[in-house]
């Protein structure tokens, strides 16, 4: 039997994260996963995947930025497996598209926490997990919205609390690539998926930007589902090495985004 590999995804209780979580367990019969979720008792939407495959999954509590919960999730995982493998940083929030000279300082700092900080203080926690590894990867999932160049930043939308902190994330992991040569990372972009996030950002986008880029046409002109994103991303990752990934900024279809 192949080695077990073990992968944690944050905020897997649903869109792109429970994506990764049924496809890691699907595609790879050694996949042992972690699906990071803020109430485990509750995460209704993974039971099927727990029925399934009971011996290969563990629901675990992960809330972004907590540091003493990512610290016990890291101490879990050590008991348990000892390594880690793969690292998912994936959960996020939009919750707003107000625009620079209307956003609040709570809204900024709010997306900055779950955004940036829990990215980090995640790394934090399963940094000795990692490097135990034979091939340890971590994998902030990011957005082209934090693109300096892109279509987003140049629209009259509202993003700036969101794209300013995939900004931030794409920095943080960048330097965490420079900072660990043992390690491959990198920044992410899912591209527009059709999940609650980004539903709730077209609805809040009263400048139909988002509509426009994401749905009608444009630059962005389609909405993909989660799982074809998904196995899309997981080619990605699984193939990625620090040679030719490491430290890039990564968009869905393989090519590299400017930052
Ligand atoms: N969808 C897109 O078009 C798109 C495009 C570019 C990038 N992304 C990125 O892809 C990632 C996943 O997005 P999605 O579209 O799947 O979003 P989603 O459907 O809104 O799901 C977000 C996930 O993050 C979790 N989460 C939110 N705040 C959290 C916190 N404080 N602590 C722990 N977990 C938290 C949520 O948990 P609950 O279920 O408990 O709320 C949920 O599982 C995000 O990083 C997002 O920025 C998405």
């Amino acid at each position: 039997m192949s080695q077990v590999a073990v992968y944690l995804v944050t905020g897997s209780n649903r869109g792109i994260g429970l994506g990764l979580v049924t496809h890691f367990l699907e595609k790879h019969s050694n996949a042992f996963v972690y699906a990071g979720v803020r109430d485990p008792d509750n995460a209704l939407s993974l039971q099927n995947l727990q029925e399934k495959y009971s011996e290969r999954i563990a629901v675990v509590n992960y809330v972004s930025a907590d540091v003493e919960g990512n610290a016990a999730l890291g101490r879990e995982i050590e008991k348990r497996h000892g390594h880690l493998d793969t690292v998912i940083a994936n959960a996020g929030i939009y919750s707003t598209c107000v625009n620079v000279a209307d956003i609040s300082p709570a809204t900024i700092e709010e997306h900055f926490r779950v955004n940036v900080t829990g990215a980090i203080i995640l790394f934090q926690a399963v940094y000795n997990l990692l490097k135990k590894s034979g091939s340890p990867r971590f994998v902030p999932i990011s957005s082209i919205t934090g693109c300096l160049d892109g279509p987003v930043i140049r629209s009259p939308t509202g993003s700036v609390a969101y794209g300013a902190t995939k900004a931030a994330l794409n920095w943080t992991t960048r330097k965490i690539h420079f900072e660990n040569d043992w390690l491959v990372t990198f920044p992410l972009s899912p591209g527009p998926v059709d999940t609650d996030m980004l539903r709730n950002a077209i609805e809040n986008d009263k400048s139909g930007t988002l509509q426009k880029l994401a749905v009608d046409d444009g630059s962005l002109n389609w909405r993909a589902t989660v799982e074809t994103v998904s196995v899309s991303l997981i080619k990605i990752i699984d193939e990625s090495t620090r040679e030719k990934d490491g430290g890039e900024f990564i968009h869905v279809d393989g090519t590299r985004i400017p930052w």
